[in-house]
């Protein structure tokens, strides 16, 4: 059963605690590249958007869809860029509400929703540093932050990576930054056995969010 939290919950009590911008400059062999982030939709929009940045749409959309989130409320975007192009993104924002995590109030509960580089700028350790600069300081130090790993999403044929090692190299990436894999009876998640809920709890979550994430998580639908 889902466990809802009852009152008002404050808004700046569940924000991510750092509002200012986390920087890192990156020299790779492709050039220098600037990670960072939060970055505002208006300083988002005059940037132009790598062409090879299609894992989950076309570039312009999915240009489109970052400032979107970069202007909602709790939304914020990471990005890397060369020059004044994005070559790598992430995204963070409240659970879609069509999806089980969205659908408890748990207003600690932030999803890193999208992380891509373009396959020019693969292997340059820019994924890695795009989440580093993101969890940086305490920011989520208030938030479980998840992360819903589907296959379908993953970019094999770019990589030529097969599935499972696929996994490894997503579940050794999100380690990184204290992102963990954890069990749960969601039935997208285990619609492939490569999929992963990945999780971070920070360190000054409350006990009752803690609680009403693990009911979150097992709802026994699924379990026969
Ligand atoms: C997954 C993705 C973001 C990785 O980006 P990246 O910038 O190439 O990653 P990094 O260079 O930071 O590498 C991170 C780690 O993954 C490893 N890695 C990256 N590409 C790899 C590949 N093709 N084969 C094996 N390992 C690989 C790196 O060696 C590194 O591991 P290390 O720390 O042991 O050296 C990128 O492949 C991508 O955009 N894929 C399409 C979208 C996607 O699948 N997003 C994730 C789900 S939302």
């Amino acid at each position: 059963m889902i466990q809802v939290r009852a009152g008002e919950m404050q808004l700046e009590k569940v924000m991510p605690m750092i509002a200012e911008t986390s920087y890192r400059e990156l020299h790779t062999p492709k050039g220098l590249v600037i990670v960072k982030g939060p970055i505002p939709p208006e300083e988002l929009a005059e940037l132009a958007m790598n062409e090879g940045l299609r894992a989950f749409r076309p570039p312009d959309r999915q240009h489109k869809a970052l400032v979107e989130i970069a202007s909602m409320e709790r939304g914020m975007i990471f990005a890397a860029g060369h020059e004044k192009e994005i070559v790598g993104y992430c995204t963070f924002h409240p659970p879609d509400e069509f999806e089980r995590w969205g659908q408890a109030n748990i207003p600690e509960l932030i999803e890193l929703g999208g992380l891509e580089v373009s396959p020019h700028w693969r292997g340059c350790g820019l994924a890695q540093a795009i989440l580093e600069v993101a969890f940086a300081g305490d920011r989520f130090e208030k938030n479980i932050v998840i992360a819903t790993e589907y296959c379908w999403h993953w970019d094999l044929k770019g990589t030529g990576l097969p599935v499972f090692k696929y996994r490894q190299m997503m579940e050794k990436l999100l380690r990184r930054v204290n992102m963990y894999p954890l069990g749960t009876d969601d039935p997208e998640i285990c619609a492939h056995p490569a999929n992963m809920l990945a999780v971070r709890v920070g360190s000054k979550v409350p006990s009752d969010a803690v609680i009403a994430f693990e009911a979150l998580r097992y709802q026994g639908k699924n379990m026969f």
